[in-house]
């Protein structure tokens, strides 16, 4: 079977990014990507690249050349849907707010809307695939859905969890380590997953193309998110005793990683870590563990979700003590909103955190971040619901200029990696804060022997070099 027509539902950081690629390699392809989100839809669509509501480096470039060729945004999912030969679900499956599983478990209510959807348009066979990340055995509650309230129309499920990190999408698109696809073992099933392999073959190696079973192929990206977080949640760990000991915990990544067991990748120690996928995928491991009754597989990946708060929390509680236990109507700058560089993604970003306990401790906040806009930032904090948002807005403040951020303020946090922090002129900042000024590098990234020459107290997460 020869793809011809692919329609993929969610517009999001994974949908948009990864569909404006398969139309750019598969020109024969036509692609749309719907989502039930207008304002989204039309930012997708508008003229003005810089618009678009996903930031990646090159992704504008992608889009330009597909977009109208072969790649269409649209509003209109029922004939999207028709359309179609292959519909990808790729829309959020967030961490359940209440009932049963509460903050554990995926709420797959969206997940399920589409598969309801799917089921009463569609009057040809289909090929269904999950980009979404799911637990465990979802891939066979949709395909239940489909065949019971459907029009007799045959649907074959595969799983292909995305890979992509944000800031990297377009890279990781072109380049994939691997392409992971999941399906049934039927002859039907394989001749599903062989229609996927095509066309990804379009621009991947065929030994980078993996085939499994639907189930495997559903646990591995959760295990390959469990993995990852442990790493940082690993160094992250070690970063506390290299703090309390002198020992530098760059140097200890750099003499460990050279060992090619562990690899140099994955360990740089940090605020914490944060984006959609880490926190909720562990969370839905441990629900599935619970669930089967293996509370002590359950509690082992816990630990990692434990130690990501345990360092946001330090972070801050580092910041109140060192500011002569009081920050309490001092201002305080924060370089970075994000939760890592090169994206205006914020979801579950540990300057969230961050900020809700020093505005606990009544500081206030100036933030820069050069890709993410104030509003988003009131929605993070508004979300959590730790104070009303009147006075979110009174104690926080965005800043479109690093230097206006810093001004007056007593100490700077930085809780991004960007690149840019890296450039600016340390010593205007300095000439303008309140003194002694300090900063608290989150991220480990500026040159703290040339703020100290300044005159900055220096925190450097996981150094010896703290004030
Ligand atoms: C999401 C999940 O978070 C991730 O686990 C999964 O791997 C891929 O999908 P992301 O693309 O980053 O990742 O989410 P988001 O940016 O929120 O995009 C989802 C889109 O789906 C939104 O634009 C939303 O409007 C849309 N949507 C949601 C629909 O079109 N229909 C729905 O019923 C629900
Ligand atoms: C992750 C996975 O990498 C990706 O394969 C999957 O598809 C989605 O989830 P993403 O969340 O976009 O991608 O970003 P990632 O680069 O994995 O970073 C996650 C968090 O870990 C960020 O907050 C980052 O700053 C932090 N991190 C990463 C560290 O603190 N230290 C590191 O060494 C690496």
């Amino acid at each position: 079977m020869k793809i011809k027509t692919i329609c993929c539902i969610g517009a999001g950081y994974v949908g948009g990014p990864t569909m404006a690629v398969v139309a750019q390699k598969c020109p024969n392809i036509k692609v749309t990507i719907v989502d039930i989100n207008a304002s989204r839809i039309a930012a997708w669509n508008d003229n003005d690249l810089n618009k678009l509501p996903v930031f990646e480096p090159g992704l504008d470039v992608v889009v330009k050349e597909a977009r109208g060729r072969n790649l269409f945004f649209s509003t209109d999912i029922d004939k999207a849907i028709d359309e179609a030969d292959m519909i990808f679900i790729s829309v959020n499956t967030p961490t359940k707010t209440y009932g049963k599983g509460k903050g554990m478990a995926a709420d797959l209510k969206y997940i399920e809307l589409c598969a309801r959807q799917i089921a009463r348009v569609a009057k040809q066979d289909k090929i269904v695939v999950e980009k979404s990340t799911l637990p465990v055995r979802t891939a066979s509650a949709i395909k239940n859905i489909l065949e019971n309230t459907g029009n007799g129309v045959r649907f074959q499920i595969l799983s292909n969890p995305e890979f992509l990190a944000e800031g990297t999408a377009v890279e990781d698109l072109l380049k994939p380590d691997r392409v992971l696809i999941g399906g049934d073992n039927s002859e039907e099933g394989q001749k599903a997953i062989n229609a996927l392999v095509d066309v990804y073959a379009n621009w991947v190696p065929n030994e980078r193309i993996l085939t499994t079973n639907v189930w495997s192929s559903e646990l591995s990206k959760l295990t390959a998110n469990a993995f990852l977080a442990q790493r940082v949640s690993s160094i992250n760990a070690m970063s506390v005793i290299c703090e309390k000991t002198g020992a530098d915990i760059n140097e200890v990544s750099k003499a460990i990683g050279m060992d090619s067991r562990i690899g140099s990748k994955f360990l740089k120690a940090s605020v914490g870590f944060g984006g959609s996928c880490f926190q909720k995928d562990i969370l839905n491991l441990v629900y599935i563990a619970k669930t089967y009754g293996l509370n002590e597989v359950a509690d082992y990946w816990e630990q990692v979700i434990l130690i990501n708060d345990y360092q946001k929390n330090r972070f801050s509680d580092n910041i109140v003590s060192t500011l002569y236990n009081t920050v309490s109507g001092k201002k305080i700058a924060f370089f970075g909103w994000a939760f890592k560089k090169n994206t205006n993604d914020t979801r579950e970003s540990a300057a969230i955190k961050v900020a809700d306990n020093l505005l606990n401790e009544q500081a206030e906040i100036d933030v820069y971040d050069p890709k993410v806009n104030t509003e988003r930032i009131y929605a993070d904090l508004d979300y959590l619901n730790t104070r009303s948002s009147e006075q979110n807005r009174k104690l926080l403040k965005g800043q479109s200029s690093p230097y206006e951020a810093a001004k007056d303020s007593h100490a700077i946090a930085v809780l991004t990696e960007w690149d840019e922090f890296k450039t600016y002129d340390w010593q205007k900042i300095y000439d303008n804060m309140h003194k002694p000024a300090f900063v608290f590098d989150g991220r480990g990234i500026l040159d703290i022997k040339l703020l100290e020459k300044i005159g900055f107290l220096c925190y450097k997460i996981g150094s010896g070099a703290k004030v």
